[in-house]
């Protein structure tokens, strides 16, 4: 049976169990029970379209760039096309589109590059809502360049930045913000055009952490206005690879350290060495994939397909989220962080089981095939804020393939704990 429920006015979208055939990771089972995936925060799930498209250009097209034989003319196009196919995904132009490891380690790239201009007593505002890939890379300035962090507080009772207190952040000062579009523990969706608006109004670089945003949000890099944002294919549905836009002036004013003959031109110039050239393939092929859930017979231009697609798989998730934090909110001792459902916010709960450490309650349910992960997803401070450092959290986040009888096999392995099951 179906669970689509995208409402009346959703437009269509594939049906979740044609979507969900797209995974063969879906047919693993745990004993008796099929394996229910909740790590999507942590890593997605990999259709077979992504992995077909990554063994077609290693067994087939695979080489270095800019020679003169056809599988080097054929890998430079590739890498073209997939330049074409994130900027579709985010909203950009192909020629800011840049590719790495990881968002951590284009992070660290292009947090240096800025860094190299700071001048001591410099700020830099960061947020207690973020992961701490974009933290780290920060407090390295501070230490390295005698720059200032400001941080923007949590406001542990809503899970969201505290009210008003980013303007008063600002100063002459702020050279630089980064700011996470969406919290990968609370799930929290932040107002990030509004303030990068008012940072750049201040001058400052704008960096915007979309990694837990982009699987769930159209990502929009021009209605956002930000600098530079950072997101990773892994968690949409993607392989390993870390993608970057940056705005093209703002590229071509950085300080990147690089090795002589490499690009000094945008957006090659963010990139370092050889790249993952399989991985960016396959990057491609997670953003036609979801292009593709907009139906076969929707031919538009694939920006407006992933807009088609983006708006359903919402209206999908709201319902999931509904159901997740309504179950969950009903067991004695379960409590969940973060902004209720129907807010500005993605389809990841955080919750914590009285009494048991997340650790626990996540060996407690993969044996129930219900896969979910545990700790502090590195959202160190919101950790430290909410007082859960030592237990943490437990975290399920639903994806494209999440159905509502995953949703509720998961509460029910939740309460089977609390009800003293073994
Ligand atoms: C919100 C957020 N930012 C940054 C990262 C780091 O991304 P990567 O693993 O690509 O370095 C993660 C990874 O979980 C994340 O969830």
């Amino acid at each position: 049976m179906s669970t689509l429920t995208t409402g009346m006015s959703a437009p269509a979208v594939a049906d979740v169990d044609v979507i969900r055939a797209h995974f063969p990771a879906l047919t693993r089972r745990e004993g008796a029970h099929p394996v229910a995936y909740f790590d999507g925060p942590g890593g997605t799930q990999v259709p077979r379209v992504v992995a077909e498209a990554m063994t077609d250009y290693l067994l087939h097209h695979n080489a270095n760039t800019h020679w003169a034989y056809p599988t080097s003319a054929e890998t430079d196009a590739l890498l073209a096309a997939a330049r074409e196919a994130l900027a579709d995904f985010l909203g950009a132009d192909a020629g800011e589109i840049a590719f790495g490891a990881n968002m951590t380690t284009l992070l660290f790239h292009v947090a240096r590059a800025i860094g190299r201009g700071l001048e001591p007593g410099d700020e830099i505002i960061v947020t207690e809502l973020d992961h701490h890939a974009n933290v780290a890379p920060w407090q390295a300035l501070a230490r390295e360049r005698g720059a200032v962090l400001r941080w923007l507080p949590l406001d542990v009772h809503t899970g969201r930045h505290e009210a008003g207190a980013f303007a008063r952040l600002l100063s002459p000062r702020t050279k630089v913000v980064a700011l996470g579009a969406a919290s990968n523990m609370l799930g929290t969706v932040s107002d990030v055009a509004a303030m990068v608006q008012q940072a750049r109004a201040h001058g400052a670089i704008t960096v915007v952490d979309a990694v837990h945003y982009a699987p769930h949000h159209l990502t929009d890099v021009r209605a956002i206005g930000c600098d530079f944002l950072l997101c990773s294919a892994y968690k949409f549905y993607g392989p390993h690879v870390g993608v970057v836009y940056g705005r093209a002036e703002a590229t071509a004013a950085l300080d990147l350290p690089r090795l002589e003959p490499a690009p000094d031109w945008v957006p090659e110039c963010l990139e370092t060495g050889t790249q993952n050239h399989e991985g960016i393939v396959g990057a491609a092929a997670a953003v036609d994939f979801l292009a593709g859930l907009a139906g076969p017979a929707d031919t538009g231009p694939r920006r407006e397909r992933l807009a088609r697609t983006f708006a359903a798989l919402h209206a999908r998730g709201e319902s999931l989220l509904a159901r997740l934090w309504t179950g969950l909110g009903a067991i004695e001792g379960v409590t969940c962080y973060g902004p209720p459902p129907g807010t500005a916010r993605t389809p990841t709960v955080s919750f914590r089981v009285e009494g048991h450490a997340s650790e626990q309650v996540a060996r407690f349910l993969a044996p129930r095939g219900v896969y979910v992960s545990h700790g502090d997803f590195y959202a160190t401070t919101i950790a430290r804020r909410l007082g859960v450092v030592e237990e943490g959290l437990v975290r399920a986040g639903c994806s494209c393939y999440t159905t509502h009888d995953e949703v509720d096999r998961l509460v029910v392995g939740v309460q089977a704990l609390v009800q003293g099951a073994h």
